[in-house]
């Protein structure tokens, strides 16, 4: 194992720049082969100061993401098989323990994952630079009294941990980034003060934690501070009226079940649009009133590169599902639930949104009611509950090259949608589409009318499920003359439960080039595909069921 070691350190040495080995041996501080989500990690990074060849903050992410590609592509890390996540193995985790251990401001103690109860000897803690003990079952920790290089301390997962000693972080003020995440905390120690260069706070899903104390005005050098699905309510008014420490990013999601009332909301949307230092912002607004207020004060709002996830409206989930899809970074998102009718506010923010997520909202026929003008830079599109839509863009109202950037779109559960284009299809729009999915669409009866399907040259999956109204999915007297390449690209076809389809495509004189997998279910009056030897030649794997 040592000279496989010795080998190895040679792909490592040959790492250009500093900057990407001390990233590549953070990655020890996590269990093998566990994943690790991009976006953390990258923070953590520049938190760390590992990036320190840029200066703000924001450019920092690239560059962090630009080391990222470059140690997979040099195999020291690997994608895992979950999207935006990456893993280190087991034997290149040694190494980075090793060299850790070699270099004196690098010394790791990493003991991630080993069920520990006890709380390791103070001596242990004092001479590493950089602690991990994530995902154990950790009761207490020592009462630690000289740990003045301590630099990182991941703590998050043990979920027995409720206390932290008075004095834990009396000589930690080095520390950058604490993690303790997914602990049990009920509060955070007096000497919480004295951590005056963290940069990275993590204390989401601490849902025992209720307030932060005032004391985190001494942490002056906070730039990242995570409180979703916690049960603070007062910190931000904290953090903006009396200080204003240098905060960058912050997230701050609510659990739906906690009910604020307006006024204290509208207080600490006003507190929040007065961070005038902020880069990206996580945040719920209850009401469209409430964004009206951050989009009109905060004067983040103008600067082209301020990115945000706000959630307008309460819904079941803070998550964007639809991100899982994207290989790369998506960083403008809103997601609207539980609304009705259109809204100025919505529609400024939707010309800068990238993801939108609109969710069980009530009267409005189509998206083209938010201005179809105004969604030309959505590259994911999720629709969902929406009882009174009835089509997704209206063309008597839609300008050439609608929806341009648009990459994917998800239908669920649109009772009334009876199509997805109403009307003359314009030139360009939806040009780069590459996923469709339709879910539970009861009256949904055309697909791709009015030749919509000649716009459709770059998708590539394609999924029709509990749509009990679709006979056809491409409708023969809504598309003539079609040109044998239509769909050159698709390559994967789902059709679930839909018990009156009767035909694909309305001949066999269509080619499919890319056309790979098949998968159709519970679709008893389809008798016929339109697929053979010669038009589907890259046709792999077909799943029936065995009684069709
Ligand atoms: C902390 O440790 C250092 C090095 O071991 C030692 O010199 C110093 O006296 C210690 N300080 C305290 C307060 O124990
Ligand atoms: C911290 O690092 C300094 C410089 O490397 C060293 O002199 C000191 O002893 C260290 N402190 C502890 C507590 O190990
Ligand atoms: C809200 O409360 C209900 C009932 O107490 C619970 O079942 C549900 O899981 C809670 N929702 C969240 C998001 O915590
Ligand atoms: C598009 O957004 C702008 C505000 O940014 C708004 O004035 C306009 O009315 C919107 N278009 C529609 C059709 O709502
Ligand atoms: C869609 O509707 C089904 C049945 O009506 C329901 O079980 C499901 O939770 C809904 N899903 C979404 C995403 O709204």
């Amino acid at each position: 194992m040592n000279e496989m070691l010795e080998f190895l350190k040679f792909c490592y040495e040959d790492l250009d720049g500093e900057d990407k080995k001390v990233c590549f041996l953070y990655g020890a501080l996590f269990p093998e082969d566990s994943d690790i989500f991009v976006d953390y990690l990258v923070e953590c990074w520049k938190a760390k100061g590992f990036l320190h060849s840029v200066d703000e903050f924001r450019d920092a992410s690239d560059r962090g993401h630009n080391i990222l590609d470059n140690l997979i592509k040099v195999s020291l890390l690997e994608k895992s098989a979950v999207k935006r996540h990456v893993r280190m193995n087991k034997v290149l985790r040694s190494m980075a323990l090793k060299i850790s251990s070699e270099v004196l401001d690098h010394k790791i103690l990493a003991r991630p994952c080993e069920g520990l109860k006890q709380p390791l000897k103070e001596e242990e803690w004092t001479s590493a630079r950089q602690i991990s003990l994530m995902n154990n079952d950790l009761c207490s920790l020592p009462a630690i009294s000289n740990c003045t290089n301590l630099s990182t301390l991941l703590l998050q997962r043990n979920n027995n941990l409720m206390i932290i000693p008075e004095s834990f972080f009396l000589s930690m003020q080095r520390l950058q980034v604490l993690d303790l995440h997914a602990t049990t905390i009920t509060s955070l120690p007096p000497s919480l003060p004295c951590l005056t260069h963290v940069r990275a706070l993590y204390l989401n899903s601490c849902k025992g934690l209720i307030e932060l104390p005032s004391s985190l005005e001494a942490l002056v050098h906070l730039k990242v501070l995570d409180i979703r699905h916690t049960g603070i309510i007062v910190l931000p008014i904290q953090v903006g009226r009396h200080h204003k420490p240098n905060v960058q990013e912050l997230m701050i999601d609510v659990d739906p079940n906690t009910s604020w009332s307006d006024q204290v909301m509208k207080i600490i949307t006003e507190e929040v649009s007065a961070l005038t230092r902020l880069t990206s912002l996580t945040f719920f607004f209850p009401k469209v009133e409430c964004l009206a207020i951050f989009v009109r004060t905060s004067p983040l709002w103008a600067d082209l590169r301020f990115t945000f996830q706000f959630s307008v409206g309460i819904c079941n989930s803070n998550k964007y599902h639809i991100l899982d899809y994207f290989e790369y970074q998506l960083c403008k998102c809103l997601k609207y639930a539980n609304d009705e009718g259109t809204h100025p506010v919505i529609s400024e923010v939707l010309t800068k949104t990238e993801v939108f997520e609109l969710i069980d909202h009530r009267n409005i026929l189509s998206l083209s009611e938010f201005g179809t003008e105004n969604l030309s830079e959505l590259r994911a599109c999720s629709v969902e509950g929406c009882k009174d839509i009835r089509c997704i863009i209206d063309g008597d109202v839609a300008p050439p090259h609608a929806f341009k950037c648009l990459e994917r779109m998800d239908i669920k559960n649109a009772s009334s949608l009876h199509c997805i284009w109403k009307g003359p299809v314009t030139v360009g729009s939806l040009g780069r589409m590459t996923s469709l999915t339709l879910f539970n669409c009861p009256e949904l009866k055309k697909i791709f009318s009015n030749g919509l399907i000649k716009q459709l040259s770059e998708l590539k999956h394609l999924s029709v499920e509990v749509c009990h109204k679709i006979e056809e999915i491409i409708i023969e007297t809504e598309n003539h003359c079609l040109d044998p390449r239509t769909l050159p690209s698709l390559k994967k076809l789902v059709l679930h439960d839909l018990p009156n389809l009767r035909s694909i495509a309305p001949n066999d004189l269509l080619i499919w080039p890319s056309l790979e997998r098949l998968d159709i279910a519970s679709c008893p009056s389809l008798l016929k595909l339109p697929f053979t030897s010669i038009n589907a030649i890259n046709l792999r794997s077909i799943d029936v069921e065995q009684s069709w």
